[in-house]
């Protein structure tokens, strides 16, 4: 396991979600608004689990805590990966996320 640093906070603005590439992992951060400062910070593997598609591009249900597929519209939780929906039926990775000052940290296992 080690920790890395994924991007800056300034990168993944609240309300979206970006992709990111590290070490061979196909990563989705997610920014949701929340009560604090900070926001709430989501790390999920970005390929949808019903096909190849990036879960980056895809619609953000911030009152779910959940991110819906562009391609056939299954959602997953940010929280535990699973789908909530069809035709998805296998979670994607989570993956522990930290933030550092105006570092986005995750750690890979
Ligand atoms: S590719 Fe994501 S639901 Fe089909």
């Amino acid at each position: 396991m080690a920790e890395l640093r994924v991007c800056a906070t300034g990168d993944v603005p609240e309300s979206s979600a970006r992709r990111f590439d590290i070490e061979g992992h196909r990563l989705c951060v997610v920014h949701l608004p929340s009560s604090d400062s900070v926001g709430a910070w989501y790390v999920i593997g970005d390929e949808c689990s019903h096909a190849d598609y990036s879960l980056a591009e895809g619609d953000l249900w911030p009152e779910d805590c959940a991110i819906e597929c562009p391609q056939h519209g299954s959602t997953f939780s940010l929280a535990t990966g699973e789908p909530r929906s069809f035709p998805a039926t296998r979670p994607v990775p989570t993956y522990s996320v930290q933030i550092d000052g105006d570092n986005v940290m995750v750690v890979l296992p």
